[in-house]
């Protein structure tokens, strides 16, 4: 792998510098308090193209690969999880799309996503989080040209905000996970709604909300794919977007340490700045080899993907290895900051609270260390 990045990724990631330092890291606190993306932070993203970044060039999009989408994510995540989680749902609800849709299915759902707007990707329900074939919302025929949905969804990113949806439902309950499957619904189809939005500890400028499917008549044409292939296309988009949760994750991280080091320059105690103890001094470096190590992993997951190599493993891997320096790093730099870390004026608890999702969301780590075990036993 080649580590001189080529003109156009720093263009692209010094952009996203540009733009996260003027729209994003001055509101973050204010987004995080307020539990909400501040009005028109989305627009300026589209602006700038930010929020469309896997649509593929065919369908007017930028059509980036893997490497270049991770660093940009790192950057958003600098900036605000909250606000990349709602970026990166954007990317995570498209996958399925780009892997299974037709052409007339991709020029509908990449128009909305082409005009700024957002979309959601629906698998989790009360009572298939972790065990996603057990997903009970049910697509049950009507006639041959429509389905009929039912169910509950819970915990979806964008959800309360989206404009189209992915929806995994069951078409065949008795063949269980083989009958899963995958289609796309347009805000305001009648019966489909949105229910209670949650109050998170942490990226809170995400929205995350219920969606209730109540007799939900959608034509067979909206369907991804065959009837039972909804579990393969899941895991094949979750395949895709955990590195870019690893992306956000060292985003994260390394706004962390950044606070951190600084902090550890300005802070006197003992008649000398904090930096000059060895203790502070290991516990920086510990935090810099974690976040370029798992930069690199991430780095190495998209690498794979870009050249149509299998990348699962690495995927899992980079996301959860990811997840759990940015929880390490973050809680360390608010010990850095001792008491001030503690205090919401620092962005450091902040971090700290954000960093804690990346362990659950898109497979909890425990999860990752499955497929990661799966991947080297079988
Ligand atoms: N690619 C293709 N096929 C795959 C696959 C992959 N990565 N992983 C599994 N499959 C196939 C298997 O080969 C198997 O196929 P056959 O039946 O033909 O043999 C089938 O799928 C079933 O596989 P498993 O037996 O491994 O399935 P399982 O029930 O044991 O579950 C699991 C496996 C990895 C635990 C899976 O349920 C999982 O990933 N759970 C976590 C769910 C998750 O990540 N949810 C995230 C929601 S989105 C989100 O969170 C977004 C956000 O925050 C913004
Ligand atoms: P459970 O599956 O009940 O897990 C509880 C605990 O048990 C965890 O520690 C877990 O690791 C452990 N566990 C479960 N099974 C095993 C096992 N086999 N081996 C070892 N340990 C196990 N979902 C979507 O579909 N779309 C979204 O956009 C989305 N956004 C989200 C945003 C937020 C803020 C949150 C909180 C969640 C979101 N989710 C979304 C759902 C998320 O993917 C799930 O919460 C996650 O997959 C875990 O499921 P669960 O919460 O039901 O936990």
């Amino acid at each position: 792998m080649d580590f001189n990045f080529t003109p156009d990724q720093l263009a692209l990631k010094k952009m996203a510098q540009e733009v996260v330092a003027k729209e994003i890291t001055p509101y973050a606190l204010e987004m995080d308090h307020n539990g909400k993306m501040r009005p028109g932070l989305l627009e300026k993203l589209d602006e700038a193209g930010l929020v469309g970044l896997v649509v593929p060039e065919e369908f007017d999009g930028p059509g980036l690969d893997a490497v270049t989408i991770a660093l940009i994510y790192e950057e958003l995540g600098k900036g605000c999880a909250g606000v990349a989680t709602s970026v990166a749902a954007n990317a995570l609800a498209s996958y399925p799309v780009i892997l299974m849709g037709t052409d007339a299915q991709k020029k509908h759902y990449f128009d909305i996503i082409n005009s700024g707007k957002l979309a959601a990707f629906a698998l989790t329900e009360p009572g298939a989080g972790s065990d996603a074939g057990a997903v009970a919302t049910t697509a049950v025929k009507d006639g041959d040209d429509h389905y009929i949905l039912n169910g509950t969804k819970c915990f979806i990113t964008n959800g309360g905000i989206a404009d189209v949806f992915v929806i995994f439902a069951n078409a065949r309950k008795s063949a269980g996970i083989r009958g899963l499957t995958a289609f796309i619904v347009d805000r305001g189809t009648p019966g489909f709604s949105v229910g209670k939005e949650e109050e998170k500890m942490g990226i809170r400028a995400s929205n995350t909300c219920e969606l209730i499917l109540d007799n939900v008549r959608i034509p067979t044409t909206n369907r991804l794919g065959r009837e039972g292939e909804g579990f393969k296309i899941a895991m094949k988009t979750l395949d895709a977007a955990r590195p870019l949760v690893g992306a956000v994750s060292v985003g994260i991280a390394q706004a962390a340490f950044d606070a951190a080091v600084k902090y550890s320059k300005e802070r006197e105690q003992f008649g000398k700045p904090i930096a000059s103890f060895q203790l502070v001094q290991a516990m920086l470096a510990d935090m810099a080899i974690a976040v370029e190590t798992a930069r690199l992993l991430v780095y190495k997951a998209c690498w794979l993907k870009d050249q149509n190599l299998p990348f699962a493993k690495e995927a899992a891997m980079a996301k959860c290895y990811a997840a759990d320096v940015a929880m390490k790093v973050t809680t360390d730099a608010v010990q850095v900051l001792g008491g001030y870390g503690y205090i919401k004026e620092y962005p450091t608890e902040k971090y700290m609270r954000d960093a804690k999702i990346m362990q659950i969301y898109e497979g909890t780590n425990q999860i990752q260390r499955l497929v990661i075990a799966n991947q080297i036993l079988y």
